[in-house]
């Protein structure tokens, strides 16, 4: 069954990296925010927005029983790979079906179902990469080894790119087989980019950022507790 006319939609949801930034016992996407793992919260965002047909989880080898335990019945649970990229391979090769793809990062638990949705409808409009985009506040340098400045970035023409990125689904299984660890890859769209392809933008939400340090982790739990304070 598809959500709507006009294909059927996979979400891919990375949860196979370690966390190291963020510094917890265990890997990122299986810290708790208020007793729920990131991966569920992530997952119950896809499927709230109402748009998703099916979502394939990629976790560590390790964690499989895991991740079954915390993630509805009916989610696909794969084992990602070394590098991001190796993990997004082997969801997309698990839902070969997929006639759309969103690509969307465990650590992004708090995610508003509406920009879930505000992705897949740009697709249904006939693009066919769509990522979120937010200004960026600080002003971007570039420097080398040694720590000094090359250049100043013009900060009007920067975005900084969340996830979830929505793709059509051909158009992301060409990407990923054009694709080698040495593109550097830090999310899904560049892989589109070194196509040739046009990625188009639409605004982004501050709730989608990527809980990557410990200050992101104090950020996202504060955001819940004045979330459950306000409906007490
Ligand atoms: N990811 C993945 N497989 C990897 C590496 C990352 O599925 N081999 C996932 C992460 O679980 C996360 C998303 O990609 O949901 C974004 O990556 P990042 O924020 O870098 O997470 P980690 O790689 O876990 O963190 P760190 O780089 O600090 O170790
Ligand atoms: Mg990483």
């Amino acid at each position: 069954m598809t959500s709507e006319a006009g294909g059927r939609v996979v979400a891919l949801v990375p949860a196979a990296g370690r966390g190291v930034r963020l510094g917890e016992s265990e890997p990122k996407a299986f810290v708790t925010l208020a007793g729920t793992p990131m991966v569920r919260l992530a997952v119950d965002g896809l499927l709230s927005s109402g748009v998703v047909d099916h979502v394939v989880v990629v976790v560590p080898p390790d964690l499989i029983d895991s991740a079954s335990a915390c993630l509805p019945d009916g989610v696909d649970i794969v084992e990602g790979g070394a590098e991001r990229i190796d993990s997004v391979r082997a969801g997309i090769a698990a839902a070969p079906d997929a006639d759309i793809y969103l690509v969307h990062d465990a650590a992004r638990a708090l995610t508003p179902p509406s920009l879930i949705s505000r992705v897949v409808a740009e697709l249904r409009c006939g693009r066919a990469a769509v990522v979120p985009a937010l200004d960026v506040t600080d002003t971007i340098k570039s420097v080398d080894i040694l720590g000094n400045v090359t250049g100043t970035l013009k900060r009007s023409e920067l975005r900084a790119i969340q996830t979830p990125q929505g793709f059509d689904a051909e158009l992301l299984r060409r990407a990923y087989s054009a694709a080698t660890p040495a593109d550097g890859a830090t999310d899904d769209a560049s892989l589109v980019e070194h196509l040739g392809e046009r990625v188009r933008t639409i605004p982004g939400d501050a709730l989608a950022f990527k809980i990557t340090t410990p200050l992101d982790l104090v950020l996202a739990r504060a955001v819940i507790a004045a979330a459950e304070a306000k409906v007490q």
